[in-house]
């Protein structure tokens, strides 16, 4: 297994993290433990850290080449939406910072085979999550035309939704489309010639939707930014790395004002008004970086 992961605005997250020695954190999406490897690094032999993931290869990779040199590290398979249930669980308290980096890790992209990817060959499945709900060939094959249509326009933010579920449909009635591939085809071929040759690949917004519906992204999201200021600690910090318009409005809109903050009341204070983004430098060598934003809370 390759899991080796380029984490996206290592510093700026530890720096948005303020991460203190001794301290005790959650990676809610720990992945190929890019980040969590950093924050190991800085809470030293006296701090915690709870990597949390939906996909079970990540943490059985993590189990095997990470924890047994680290002892301050915890790894548990579930979604962080149940991070309160979680931290009962492990009896953990209130923590000095969460961080959030959503979307597929460069092992789910190019290694899982489980079909993320518009490049390769595989069963159309994207489930990060393997023991939970329906594999994307399902709504692929079986969602009413409208309502493909509206997914792929949702999510995607795709103009030529229409199009793409009409062609989906008519395909689909003469063979199901069960690979990643066929569907990459039948989408470019809803698109007129001209569309087909722009920088980015036809496919790529459709693909986008289909993972975002399949794995409930949006919904996880929202669930936890309602628990989460009640699982952070007064002046702990919660950092979100997004990749997706919709999920970075849900982060703002979770995040309040200073002088909107309550008495008495757990709220998680928007640190920067606008999201950090990364550097020219950072993109040209990570492209999986180029639409990342990052937010700052801190509970107050
Ligand atoms: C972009 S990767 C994280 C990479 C990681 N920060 C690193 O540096 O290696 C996103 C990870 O989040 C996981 N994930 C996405 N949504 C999740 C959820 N709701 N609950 C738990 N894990 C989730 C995915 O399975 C994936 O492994």
């Amino acid at each position: 297994m390759e899991f080796s992961h380029l984490p996206v605005m290592p510093l700026e997250t530890m720096s948005a993290l303020n991460i203190k020695v001794g301290g005790q954190y959650i990676d809610g999406t720990v992945g190929g433990g890019g980040h969590a490897r950093i924050i190991l690094d800085r809470i030293g032999p006296s701090g915690r850290l709870l990597g949390v993931d939906q996909d079970r290869d990540a943490i059985s990779y993590l189990e095997e080449v990470l924890k047994p040199a680290v002892s301050t590290l915890t790894l548990y398979h579930g979604n962080y939406s149940r991070l309160d249930e979680i931290q009962v669980e492990l009896g953990w308290g209130a923590v000095d910072g969460i961080l959030l980096d959503l979307g597929v890790s460069s092992y789910q992209l190019e290694e899982s085979k489980r079909g993320f990817s518009f490049l390769r060959d595989e069963i159309l499945d994207m489930r990060m999550d393997h023991s939970s709900g329906e594999p994307a060939s399902v709504l692929v094959n079986h969602l009413p035309e409208k309502e493909l249509a509206d997914l792929i326009f949702r999510y995607g933010e795709e103009r030529n939704s229409r199009r793409i579920a009409r062609n989906i449909v008519r395909a689909r009635e003469k063979k199901p489309i069960m690979t990643s591939l066929r569907l990459a085809e039948e989408v470019r071929r809803s698109f007129p010639r001209s569309g087909r040759r722009s920088r980015i690949n036809p496919a790529t917004r459709t693909f986008q939707a289909l993972r975002l519906a399949v794995n409930r992204e949006l919904d996880h999201l929202e669930k936890f930014l309602i628990l989460a200021p009640k699982l952070i600690k007064v002046g702990g910090r919660l950092v979100v790395i997004s990749f997706h318009s919709l999920e970075d409005r849900l982060v703002k809109r979770a995040l309040v004002k200073p002088k909107q903050a309550r008495e008495g009341e757990a709220c998680l204070i928007s640190l920067y008004k606008k999201p950090i983004r990364p550097t020219a430098e950072e993109i040209a060598g990570n492209p999986r970086a180029r639409s990342a934003k990052l937010r700052v809370g801190q509970r107050v």
